[in-house]
């Protein structure tokens, strides 16, 4: 089926914005039409069939554009299907419960939108993009740093995306 899909992200240092671009790409060789669009900019769901959202995590919370957007569109996302994806470097953090630390902050910013398909995905932490105090504080708390995005898993799972979408 041909459909028209919108992937709404959010984005401080880019990581994210070109996961949400290589999940549009997928989609598009699959022969649908979507948008790749930054989430504070959208002005409206009207005409797409279905809505991706992504967003990173930033000191335990999905960060703020994620809440705005699915309270903003609340009701409009209650009659499509949504699929979203969370990204930080929870998965490649070695202290217990940080997938699902990562998973539940997803969920908060969801709020009241049920997704028919969630994800973490591994983000790029660059040590130099932040300043020395949280620097300090990462080496201290061991975050781990460095660019974990895998290509393959994204690509997987917007390959899959279509069926879950029913677009
Ligand atoms: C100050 C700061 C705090 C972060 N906090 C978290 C966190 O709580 N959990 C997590 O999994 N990743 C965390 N990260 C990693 C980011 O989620 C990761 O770098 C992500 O890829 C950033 O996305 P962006 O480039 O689209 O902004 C943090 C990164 C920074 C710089």
């Amino acid at each position: 089926m041909s459909g028209r899909i919108l992937v709404a992200y959010a984005s401080k240092n880019g990581s994210t914005a070109e996961i949400a671009q290589a999940i549009g790409k997928e989609l598009q060789s699959a022969g649908k039409t979507v948008d790749v669009i930054e989430m504070k900019t959208v002005r409206t769901l009207a005409g797409y069939d279905a809505i991706v959202i992504g967003a990173p995590l930033y000191m335990g919370s999905v960060i703020g554009d994620m809440g705005k957007f699915t309270g903003h569109y609340c009701s409009e996302l209650a009659k499509v299907p949504v699929a979203a994806f969370v990204v930080g470097v929870a998965p490649k953090d070695p202290k217990p419960g940080a997938i699902e630390a990562a998973m539940g902050a997803l969920t908060k910013a969801l709020g009241q939108v049920t997704p028919v398909a969630s994800v973490l995905f591994a983000g790029k932490l660059d040590p130099a993009k932040v300043n020395f105090v949280m620097r300090k504080f990462m080496e201290m708390a061991k975050i781990p740093t460095g660019d974990f995005r895998d290509g393959d898993a994204i690509a997987v799972w917007a390959r899959g995306l279509p069926a879950v979408l029913k677009v």
